[in-house]
């Protein structure tokens, strides 16, 4: 029974955190996921949209995904790979050579990201509407000021 490990913050998943998940857990028969808590996130001035608790629902709703457990610091990889005893440390590519240190006590593997999507994306997409929306109806109040003053 080979188990893979990876870590991340999978907030408003898509198709790129599917891929890697997929990817992970072809390398083995398990996939246990370090899920990075509200806290750490803090730390790592990342500001998920949802909590905690529901991006480890969402995650648990995955065939792909055995397990998922709270990352809440940097340093806890050791241990976690120890105490699951994980032949495999699945990252994406961007941090291809961070990890290399663990290659001791298991496989380090870098597998590719997909391209185009990000959640760092999403929400920049989604901000860009929502400020659309807001001009738009700015617009639309300064009409209806114009059009009021002119009727007095
Ligand atoms: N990932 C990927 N392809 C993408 C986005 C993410 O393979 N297009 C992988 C990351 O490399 C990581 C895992 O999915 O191994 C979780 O990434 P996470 O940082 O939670 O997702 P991002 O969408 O990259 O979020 P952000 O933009 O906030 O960094």
């Amino acid at each position: 029974m080979k188990t893979v490990i990876t870590y991340g913050t999978f907030d408003l998943l898509h198709v790129g955190h599917i891929r890697l998940l997929k990817r992970a857990r072809s390398l083995g028969d398990k996939l246990i996921v370090g899920l990075s808590t509200d806290a750490f996130n803090a730390k790592k001035g990342k500001n998920a949209i949802f909590s905690y608790d529901a991006r480890r629902e969402i995650l648990m709703a995955l065939r792909l995904v055995d397990d998922v457990f709270a990352e809440e610091d940097w340093e806890q990889k050791r241990r976690d790979i120890r105490q699951h005893n994980a032949q495999i440390l699945a990252m994406g590519d961007d941090w291809a050579g961070k990890f290399d240190e663990l290659s001791d006590i298991t496989e380090v593997v870098y597998l590719p990201r997909t391209e185009a999507v990000s959640t760092t994306e999403i929400k920049t997409v989604i901000s860009k509407i929502t400020e659309e929306k807001l001009q738009t109806l700015d617009r639309a109040i300064e009409h209806i000021a114009k059009i009021s003053k002119e009727l007095r």
